[in-house]
């Protein structure tokens, strides 16, 4: 699966997934997940991360109330919180893009579903580092749910992509 078009494949095939079953996702699923996680490549090999493993559903529950486009993860058995070093939310942006696109592509390798969210704005800052006791020297930008996906779960589809004849340039922007 490591090589050739099958895996082209899997890497496009990724989409989110916002509904799930109530089966917990198994403790090696987890641990395989935070293994990825882990060796993730980030700026000068700084890591600069923490992670948090939410099962607990009051805590689950809570990260929910975040935002309006958060509610989903609140019935997601397990919440993937990466926590980014320092103060400035967008310090290590291109590092933490990196981990929960891994978390994603990682757990559609388990067969499990996964989606991304962010805890936008103040409200969603104050109750995500509340829920989570995030220390005042750790950011909390996003998180990844997942969980086994529901019989049907449609991956919500919001427009397909724009076609590569209005993102590509060749050689020089313009042409
Ligand atoms: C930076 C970022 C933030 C996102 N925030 C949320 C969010 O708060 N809630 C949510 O339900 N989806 C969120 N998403 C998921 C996007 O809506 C999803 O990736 C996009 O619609 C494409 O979905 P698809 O791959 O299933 O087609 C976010 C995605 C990214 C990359």
């Amino acid at each position: 699966m490591s090589q050739g078009p099958e895996y082209i494949d899997f890497l496009k095939g990724q989409r989110q997934t916002r509904q799930f079953t109530t089966e917990l996702v198994s403790d090696a699923d987890v641990e395989a997940l935070l293994e990825v996680m882990r060796w993730t490549g980030s700026s000068k090999n700084s890591q600069p991360w923490q992670f948090v493993v939410v099962r607990d559903a009051a805590t689950r529950e809570a990260l929910a109330q975040a935002t309006q486009y958060t509610g989903w993860i609140a019935e997601a058995p397990l919440v993937l919180v990466v926590l980014t070093a320092g103060s400035d939310l967008t310090a290590h942006a291109y590092d933490l893009g990196r981990v929960d696109e891994r978390i994603l592509l990682a757990a559609q390798a388990l067969g499990l579903g996964a989606g991304i969210v962010t805890f936008w704005g103040e409200q969603g800052q104050r109750i995500a580092r509340t829920a989570l006791n995030v220390p005042g020297d750790w950011s909390v930008y996003g998180a990844v749910a997942l969980g086994h996906p529901a019989d049907d779960a449609q991956p919500a589809r919001m427009g397909g992509r724009k076609p590569l004849s209005e993102l590509v340039h060749w050689d020089r922007f313009g042409s």
